[in-house]
């Protein structure tokens, strides 16, 4: 089996990054994590990646003066490393058509909500103000709007009583974590292919990846 090349992108913390890289550990994984680069030079993920001992790049996107001439320095690197698929965990930047299309159905996004609903910053915060009773997280192939793009997994959270955003968005990051390396291994097998701007799925995922709700 030849794992594929992944790339994943950060801007920050990178707990997702580090859930991915954990999952890849496991040489039975079909991809392999073989670059970490991040728009913020600062980012603490770096120093994560890096102690376990995958390459980094840090590529600071204030030093350019279009977002596409960023994205064509961080395209140059990707290349240069043979990537197959990326992705996005935490990577708060919008990207062009140019780089969204070059990359179309081999580049995951996760989001800490049930999309289509909550996009954008601050869902959590949403959630509670309008009192919904469920909210979870979603990985997805990424489109030109923001958080959008076919559906590939999802995982649903409920919301508990007394539950204030820090401790809904640690429960929701647990469900982030389980879901996305799953995600990407469906990806990676080729169990995955859009139609219609849908993720079907083949293999033993023929009734599409499960719902999980992890610990309360
Ligand atoms: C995660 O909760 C991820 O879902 C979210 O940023 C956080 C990054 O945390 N992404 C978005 O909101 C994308 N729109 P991490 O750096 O610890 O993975």
């Amino acid at each position: 089996m030849s794992r594929k090349r992944t790339a994943i992108l950060i801007s920050g913390r990178g707990s997702n990054m580090e859930a991915l890289i954990e999952a890849a550990r496991d040489p039975q994984y079909p991809a392999e994590i073989v670059l970490v680069v991040s728009n913020r030079p600062e980012a603490p993920g770096l120093e994560t990646a890096q102690k376990a001992g995958i390459p980094v790049i840090a590529i600071d996107h204030t030093e350019f003066e279009t977002r596409e001439d960023f994205e064509k320095a961080m395209q140059a690197e990707l290349e240069k490393a043979k990537i197959e698929l990326v992705c996005c965990a935490g990577f708060m930047r919008l990207m062009t058509e140019w780089f969204v299309e070059t990359w179309r159905n081999k580049m995951l996004n996760i989001h800490p909500s049930l999309l289509p609903a909550y996009k954008g910053f601050e869902s959590h915060t949403r959630v509670l103000r309008d009192g919904v009773r469920i909210t979870g997280c979603t990985v997805h192939y990424v489109r030109v709007a923001m958080d959008s793009g076919p559906i590939i997994s999802q995982a649903a959270v409920p919301i508990l009583t007394n539950d204030t955003t820090e401790t809904l968005s640690a429960r929701v990051l647990e469900a982030e974590h389980i879901i996305y390396p799953q995600a990407l291994a469906l990806v990676a097998k080729g169990l995955v292919r859009v139609a219609g701007e849908e993720a079907k799925f083949s293999g033993t995922f023929k009734a599409g990846p499960p719902l999980i709700s992890p610990s309360m």
